[in-house]
């Protein structure tokens, strides 16, 4: 008879009667929070929950400034705008990340430039940064990848030496520490996304971070139809703004609503003990894992002082499975667990969602430009083989629960170990 769940036998963990932690979750603060808003009638435009967030986010990150914008797309496009950066520029970036951090690049009319990852984070690799710098290159955007951090030492050097911006992609880390300073507070920028996915989320949502006082005055600018900075961004205190008209600067309307800030309030409270809990548990797992055949978890640098999951995974090698092919793991143990586990995502140089050529009317600025957006003349073996052969990547709320569900986690890879003949 068939033992592993994807042949019909018992699964490791009954979802129906053990379902895994919930996401998003909230609670009577974060109801009242929103009916506050829907009683008070300021509903959006910089309104009361929304400065209170943004200094409640700045303090949390330890930067000067925090501006919640609409999404972790916008706050990307929006912090390379801030630094000058436009046609003719080039900014580096990982090619394992969300399409997002490439197609800001894109967006702002300068040409990303895709570079591979180290295998035992995934994040960004330094040595190949450096080796992609030209005298266009104007700026790198480390992504924080999954639970794992960008060697910003390395990073900052290099961009020190060259002359670079650093806009941080913390979309997956929030609260994460390197060397006791936060993700955000790092580089020159921190830009986050509050998708629905995130660590703390209203649903959509995104927010710039920095202490450059220059840099705050354009990047408020951006995100609010080019005006400037209120002196008190505070709805029910007058939308005044200041600055003189020559001040203004061309942009759109980034901004979030007040709902959106009222649950974000709510979130932040409730990270720090989320995140020490993903923590712990990522931290036992891990230790469990890397005793296994075949698994080996992603390495945690000892400068990472504090962790923040967005994701947990770990690499899978399949010739201790007598070659089962990764996907097919995968999907033997989302039979076993009850909960969705996938893949990397794509690397940019091959990836469904980046497709600049798709879009002549709006990309084709040049020839050249055209010849230098083509995401196919990149080469990222590692990324690729990280995507098509190694990875395996839960969501967070897998590590939200009890130290028993990491044992569950160890014994269904247990299992499908010694029951592979099964699959193959
Ligand atoms: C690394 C990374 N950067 C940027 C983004 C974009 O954020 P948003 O979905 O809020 O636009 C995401 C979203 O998943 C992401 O994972």
């Amino acid at each position: 008879m068939s033992k592993l769940a994807m042949n019909g036998g018992k699964p490791v963990r009954e979802v129906k009667t053990n379902p895994w932690p919930k996401w998003p979750v909230w609670d009577k603060n974060d109801e009242k929070s929103l009916l506050d808003v829907l009683h008070s009638g300021v509903w959006s435009y910089n309104g009361p929950k929304e400065a209170k967030f943004n200094k409640a986010f700045a303090e949390f990150i330890g930067t000067d400034y925090a501006i919640s914008v609409a999404n972790g797309t916008v706050t990307l496009q929006l912090a390379l705008e801030a630094c000058g950066i436009g046609l003719g520029d080039e900014v580096i970036v990982p090619g394992l990340t969300w399409q997002a951090t490439a197609a800001s690049v894109l967006d702002i009319n300068a040409v990303p430039v895709l570079v591979d990852v180290c295998e035992d984070t995934w994040c960004i690799d330094p040595a190949a940064v450096e080796k992609a710098i030209r005298p266009r290159t104007k700026a790198v955007i480390p992504v924080h990848l999954y639970g794992c951090m960008a060697d910003m030492d390395a990073i900052l050097a290099i961009a020190r030496k060259h002359k670079l911006r650093v806009i941080e992609d913390c979309a997956h880390k929030h609260g994460g520490e390197w060397k006791g300073k936060k993700a955000g507070s790092i580089g020159d920028i921190g830009s986050f996304s509050f998708q629905l996915s995130k660590l703390i989320t209203p649903g959509e949502g995104g927010a710039l971070t920095t202490s450059d006082g220059q840099l705050y005055e354009k990047l408020d600018a951006l995100r609010n139809c080019g005006r400037r900075p209120e002196k008190e961004a505070c709805a029910d205190k007058g939308a005044g703004v200041y600055g003189s008209e020559g001040d203004f600067i061309q942009s759109g309307n980034y901004r979030i609503t007040d709902f959106q800030a009222a649950l974000l309030i709510e979130a932040l409270k409730r990270l720090p003990e989320q995140n020490q809990i993903r923590h712990e548990n990522a931290t036992y797992v891990n230790s469990l894992l890397s005793e296994l055949p075949g698994i080996q978890p992603m390495q945690r640098d000892e400068r990472e002082t504090m962790g923040a999951y967005y994701n947990f995974s770990f690499r899978y090698n399949k010739t201790e499975f007598k070659n089962l092919d990764v996907a097919m793991f995968r999907k033997a143990l989302e039979k076993e667990l009850g909960c969705p586990i996938e893949p990397s995502y794509e690397p940019l140089n091959a990836c469904s969602l980046y497709t600049p050529h798709t879009k002549p009317w709006r990309h084709k600025l040049s020839e050249e430009h055209w010849n230098q957006i083509d995401p196919t003349r990149f080469d990222l073996p590692v990324c690729h083989r990280i995507f098509s052969e190694e990875s395996v990547c839960f969501h967070h709320t897998v590590l939200m629960g009890v130290k028993a569900d990491m044992d569950l986690m160890v014994k269904a890879i247990e299992k499908i170990h010694d029951n592979v003949d099964e699959l193959l």
